[in-house]
């Protein structure tokens, strides 16, 4: 290609990426770089939606990364996570209507354990990585914004918020500008651990 064509080849990508997220585009009030940047106020975020993920926990012991599809439903006190990992299926139901004084909360894990038909049922208190978002969680939480991100899957721009989840974890939880959460990041001081989950194909359902 010419000097010329490769400019203009380079113009229409850019053009392309902007019309992709054109409509996801925040205010320079939100851009910490701009001149017209000011603090944000938390949003409210949609509560009820379904969406696919991909998460990774890590720490000096374990590597575990699950993909899969989640159910967050905050009016019914639910998340319903299907997912997939190291040769084995699994839907983990978590029912944040029954938690202990602790935190911990009910889980139901249905496994289909590997090179088996045989579905494994487990239930019982866990601390919980699938955590449930309703809609005032930034609001409650007190968030600090923390800018502008990209994120892998997502062809626009998003904003990170951090919060302190049940006032102990670390947690960086990413909207966009329609609300609409598309994962969140957060660390274990006590266990040295780190989980991300990246969102895509996600949808509001109420
Ligand atoms: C499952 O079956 C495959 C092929 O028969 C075998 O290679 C693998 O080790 C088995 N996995 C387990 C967890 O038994
Ligand atoms: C609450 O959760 C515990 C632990 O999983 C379970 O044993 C108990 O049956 C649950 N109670 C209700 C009412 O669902
Ligand atoms: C990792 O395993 C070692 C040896 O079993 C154990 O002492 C340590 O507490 C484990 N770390 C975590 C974060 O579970």
């Amino acid at each position: 290609m010419t000097q010329l064509n490769n400019i203009v080849h380079t113009a229409l990508l850019l053009a392309g990426t902007v019309a992709a997220g054109g409509c996801k585009t925040f205010p320079a009030s939100m851009d910490e770089y701009s001149a017209g940047f000011k603090q944000p106020e938390p949003p409210l975020v949609k509560s009820e939606f379904t969406t696919s993920f991909v998460q990774h926990k890590w720490n000096e012991n374990v590597s575990h990364i699950a993909a899969g599809f989640i159910t967050n439903s905050a009016s019914k006190g639910v998340v319903h996570v299907d997912l997939a990992f190291d040769g084995s299926l699994a839907s983990s139901v978590f029912n944040y209507a029954n938690v202990t004084d602790e935190g911990l909360v009910d889980n139901t894990v249905t496994t289909l354990l590997p090179n088996s038909t045989t579905l494994d049922v487990w239930q019982d208190y866990v601390n919980p990585n699938f955590p449930i978002f309703p809609e005032d969680i930034l609001v409650q939480s007190d968030a600090v914004f923390s800018g502008l991100v990209d994120k892998k899957f997502l062809t626009y721009p998003v904003a990170a918020w951090s919060i302190m989840y049940q006032g102990v974890i670390p947690t960086t939880v990413y909207v966009d500008n329609t609300g609409m959460l598309v994962g969140y990041d957060y660390f274990s001081p006590g266990l040295r651990t780190r989980v991300i989950t990246e969102f895509f194909n996600t949808k509001a359902t109420a």
